[in-house]
């Protein structure tokens, strides 16, 4: 078992704490291990990109680049500015900040299509009636609720991800692993997927309370 990196500096009123769902994620990518550095960490290929969007506390990329692939490069995203300080710092206290940058984005805004061979998406999965504005949360300085509430199914966040997933994602090599919880109803998404091309897995599912949380990996290419 790799160990859980360490975030003593976390104000958890303003950035998710690791919970459930993120602890899974750490799990899955210690089990993915073996198919992620057969496909990417081969003598003569291109150092691969890692992005990781909404980075919280910067708990999975700084698992991520520890144990998973240290040689990769790594960008991370969020909405909320605290997560954006925070995941530098998470990373540097776990002792790594080499190829490791961060963009305050909604989303994927600012990258550049096509380059993304590992996609890691904890996404705000919670139904709720909409999702948060970026405008009260900025004369609130509340962006909590960022990390939770997914709109509509929950899912208002995550499909926005999934309907660019083949602009960013390298289509030869990449693969994106994405966690829903069961009422994102992900059996249905995974089958629109599918119909769109996509090799889709479930490659880990866990009962986290009264919640159901599953990683879907997602792929062009076997
Ligand atoms: C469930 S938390 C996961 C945090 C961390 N990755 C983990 O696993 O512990 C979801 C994260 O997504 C971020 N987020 C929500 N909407 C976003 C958006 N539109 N663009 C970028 N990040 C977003 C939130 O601020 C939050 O940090």
């Amino acid at each position: 078992m790799f160990p859980t990196p360490s975030t003593t500096n976390l104000d958890v009123a303003r950035v998710y704490e690791p919970a459930e769902d993120s602890f899974l994620f750490l799990d899955l990518l210690q089990e993915e291990l073996p198919f992620i550095q057969e496909r990417f960490a081969t003598v003569n290929a291109p150092t691969p990109l890692v992005v990781e969007i909404g980075l919280g506390s910067g708990i999975v990329t700084t698992f991520f680049h520890k144990n998973i692939l240290p040689d990769a490069l790594f960008i991370g995203t969020d909405i909320n500015p605290y997560a954006c300080s925070i995941s530098k710092e998470t990373s540097k206290e776990n002792g790594d900040t080499r190829y490791f940058d961060v963009l305050r984005t909604n989303l994927w805004d600012g990258l550049r299509p096509g380059l993304v061979d590992v996609l890691l998406f904890n996404p705000p999965y919670v139904p709720d009636e909409t999702v948060p504005s970026i405008e009260n949360a900025v004369k609130t300085d509340d962006w909590l609720d960022f990390a939770l509430l997914g709109g509509s199914d929950g899912m208002q966040v995550t499909s926005v991800v999934l309907d660019r997933l083949a602009e960013f994602l390298n289509l030869t090599r990449g693969v994106a692993y994405i966690l829903f919880c069961k009422r994102n109803k992900p059996v249905e998404v995974a089958n629109s997927m599918r119909n769109r091309g996509w090799i889709v897995d479930m490659v880990n599912e866990r009962k986290a309370g009264w919640e159901v949380l599953s990683i879907w990996k997602f792929r062009k290419v076997k």
